[in-house]
């Protein structure tokens, strides 16, 4: 089969487009037939090892070397012990923690796969997993956002922040989103009531605060977030520099007492077990899912220059089939 192969960590030159041997399903195991996968942050991350946790996988070279976590598409075959599907059932999963889903098939355990909800495309089914689940722990579960409270989203330009926004505007939030200037006009028409270019403007010093404070990409210190947090505000941070991180994790909670505001790191329950309540939004017409641009398996690399260098309004997908 074809597959995008990497085996060091690096720019988008890394990625290989080759031959592989088709996997074959283990017991508990089934064999996709990918037609689509999206691309997240994550892919950038782990592709280029930077920050330090997408190293989790391999230190000085990557352990997995097929990248690809949100696919879509339909069951080839099952093995002995899989009978949660059939063949040709269409499906779709996050598969953070295998990958493989730049490729033309991938095993994965039954259990992280579901049927693609009824009227939902191959490309839809894989734009949803990750920035779902991301958007809904952060806005609704753990962000717990009330009718008329002020959201800012840092980062709401990509894929998570599409979600997010819409999310919070149907909790009747009062929503900020900042991101670059290119994505300005994506995050209006998505519904956020304010945008600021992050180029621009430092949202840790322009005076305001909020009730919530998600940020997909987390580079202040926890200080500086507290300064923009209204009393009893959350701030919560989705993915950053490992220093950031560890600063959040560590001094967080002790400095967001002041004020009753909670500081910290959102830890997302992952896989698309977690995302029904999107699902049934996206179904109902409620929430959107915005695809920026399309690419074939044989230029993922050029899917992730665009998606790296800032270009990408909502989702990036590759269409393998
Ligand atoms: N916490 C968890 O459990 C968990 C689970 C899964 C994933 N994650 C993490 O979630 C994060 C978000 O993923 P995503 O897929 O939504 O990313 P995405 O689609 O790439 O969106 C991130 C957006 O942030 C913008 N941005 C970059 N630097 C910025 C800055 N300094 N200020 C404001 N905006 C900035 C990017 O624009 P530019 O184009 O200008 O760079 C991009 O539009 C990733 O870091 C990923 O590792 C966390």
């Amino acid at each position: 089969m074809k597959a995008v192969v990497y085996t060091r960590y690096g720019p988008p030159g890394v990625l290989q487009l080759t031959d592989v041997p088709t996997p074959v399903p283990r017991e508990n195991e089934v064999l996709v037939k990918v037609h689509a996968v999206s691309l997240n942050l994550s892919d950038w991350e782990c592709m280029r090892g930077k920050p330090a946790y997408a190293r989790l996988g391999g230190l000085f070279r990557p352990r997995d070397h097929i990248l690809g976590s949100d696919i879509a598409g339909k069951v080839e075959a099952v093995g002995h012990n899989a009978n949660r599907f059939k063949p040709g059932e269409a499906v779709f999963a996050d598969i953070l923690s295998y990958k493989g889903g730049f490729a033309e098939y991938v095993c994965v355990p039954e259990t992280v796969l579901a049927p693609i909800p009824a009227g939902m495309t191959f490309e839809e089914a894989a734009c949803l997993p990750q920035a779902g689940a991301i958007a809904l722990s952060g806005i609704w579960d753990k962000g717990q956002v009330q009718p008329g409270q002020k959201v800012l989203i840092n980062g709401a330009g990509g894929g998570s922040g599409m979600y997010a926004i819409q999310i919070a505007k149907l909790r009747e939030a009062e929503v900020t989103g900042v991101d670059n200037a290119e994505k300005l006009e994506s995050m209006r028409s998505l519904g956020a009531d304010h945008v600021l270019d992050y180029r621009q403007v430092n949202f840790v010093r322009n005076g305001l605060r909020y009730d919530l404070i998600l940020d997909l990409v987390a580079y202040r210190s926890p200080f500086a977030c507290r300064r923009s947090l209204a009393p009893g505000g959350r701030y919560l941070a989705v993915g950053g520099p490992v220093r950031t991180i560890l600063q959040l994790l560590l001094i967080g909670p002790l400095i967001g007492r002041r004020g009753r505001k909670k500081i910290g790191v959102l830890a997302v329950r992952l896989g698309v077990h977690n995302i029904d309540r999107i699902i049934e939004l996206c179904q109902t017409g409620k929430v959107s899912t915005r695809i920026d641009r399309r690419f074939p398996l044989s230029q993922v690399s050029d899917a992730l220059q665009y998606l790296g260098e800032g270009h990408a309004k909502g989702k990036v997908v590759i269409l393998v089939d």
